[in-house]
């Protein structure tokens, strides 16, 4: 089934890459305690407050999370992605982003700039619009208040 342009104009595409299907149990000193559906629904309340929603999807893949890219064209108006470590590797999830021309936020759950130096670098960060890194699950929340500011005209903003 196609999406309306209606539907795809308030339709954020929620990708999460590699290990992240681990979160609750993966180095929590880390990543917290927090699960991947914690998360996910924690983007759905924020999305719809704002009377956006969201499509979400975790994958462990490159070609997977691409795929996923260039379908958002017709079907989301923006993409919110933690790239997971192909952040550190990927320039075909970076250029992904920048081929489809739809606004991205980055969102890394833990800040990767005072990790190890080989998380300092992000692929994805030169196209993305905005990057929140080290503030946990609500970094996904913050990430569809700014694409909602971004996306809506002040009338229509929850
Ligand atoms: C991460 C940070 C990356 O360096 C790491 O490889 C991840 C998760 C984060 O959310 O903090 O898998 O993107």
């Amino acid at each position: 089934m196609t999406a309306s342009p209606n539907d795809t104009a308030r339709t954020v595409l929620v990708l999460n890459g590699p290990n992240l299907n681990l979160l609750g149990t993966r180095e929590p000193a880390v990543y917290g305690t927090a699960t991947l559906a914690d998360v996910e629904q924690l983007a759905t309340e924020a999305a719809q407050r704002h009377g956006l929603s969201v499509q979400c999807l975790q994958s462990n893949h490159e070609g997977v999370l691409i795929d996923a890219i260039h379908a958002a064209r017709g079907t989301a108006a923006a993409i919110l992605i933690n790239p997971g470590a192909y952040s550190h590797t990927s320039v075909a999830i970076r250029d992904a982003l920048s081929g489809v021309e739809l606004p991205v936020a980055e969102v890394h759950l833990s800040n990767i700039h005072r990790r190890e130096e080989f998380r300092h670098h992000s692929y994805v960060s030169g196209v993305a619009d905005v990057v929140i890194a080290g503030a946990g699950p609500q970094g996904y929340a913050l990430a569809l208040d700014w694409l909602a500011a971004k996306l809506l005209p002040p009338a229509v903003q929850g």
